[in-house]
């Protein structure tokens, strides 16, 4: 990087590679963990809901591979179940293309304000039609039409464009009236293989443990429990 940078760059460098915070005390030892790393998510995820310094606990940034290069945008979890973790979205978004051509993904939960992160690794699938028809129809009016009006992630020469496809489907679909599921937009069910959780502790000795999937001689899914350095 040129050391010769304008402000307001020159100015944040120096901040950025100064800042640091000091990690707590609170870790995890092996015995207070529960043997199934969904249930133990869903407390940690309880926690960050109930933490008024978490921002929409259910955020969770998404990684897919196109042509080798990784990509990461934000989603929203929208279920956890003992078979993984769903989100929804377009089909025909780079996402979606993304996996439909390799399913395997990385999801990460950052939960800074308490010193948390939760890394999965999986691969997904799209959750059956009725599924996604029930979820729609839950969603408020607007974000409904907001999902047909828009083509995620194609080019877009205008706001205007946007907006009129919008005004335009809301006609088509007043308020009050059933707006189908769109064809292209559905949820994704994440089967995970792996499940690590990270705990920040003082002098950078933080605590992370995994979780790996492994089967029985039933096929029964069990989980290995590994701890790495930090
Ligand atoms: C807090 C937050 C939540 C989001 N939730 C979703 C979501 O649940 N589904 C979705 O398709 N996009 C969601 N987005 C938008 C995505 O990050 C992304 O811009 C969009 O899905 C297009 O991604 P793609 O072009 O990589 O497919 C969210 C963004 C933010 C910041």
């Amino acid at each position: 990087m040129s050391e010769n940078l304008e402000p307001p760059l020159s100015a944040i460098r120096s901040e950025v590679s100064a800042m640091r915070r000091s990690y707590g005390e609170s870790g995890l030892n092996e015995a207070d963990l529960d043997q199934n790393p969904i249930v133990q998510f869903s407390k940690w995820l309880i926690e960050a809901a109930a933490n008024p310094f978490i921002v929409e606990a259910n955020a969770m940034v998404l990684s897919t591979v196109h042509d080798g290069q990784p990509t990461s945008r934000t989603v929203l979890l929208k279920d956890v179940t003992e078979n993984g973790f769903t989100f929804f979205t377009n089909y025909e978004s780079a996402k979606g293309i993304d996996l439909a051509t390799n399913p395997n993904l990385s999801i990460l939960f950052p939960w800074y304000a308490m010193e948390r992160q939760v890394i999965v690794l999986g691969s997904a699938k799209k959750i059956p039609r009725d599924e996604s028809d029930a979820y729609f129809a839950t969603r408020p009016w607007s974000s409904q039409i907001g999902a047909w009006a828009s083509k995620q992630s194609k080019r877009l020469d205008s706001r205007e464009t946007l907006q009129s496809a919008y005004s335009e489907l809301a006609s088509r679909y007043p308020e009050g009236a059933k707006v189908p599921t769109p064809p292209n937009w559905g949820g994704y069910l994440i089967a995970p293989t792996n499940i690590e959780f990270w705990q920040g502790r003082y002098s950078r000795l933080h605590d992370r443990v995994r979780y790996v999937r492994t089967h029985d001689n039933a096929a029964k899914t069990q989980w290995k429990l590994e701890r790495f350095y930090p």
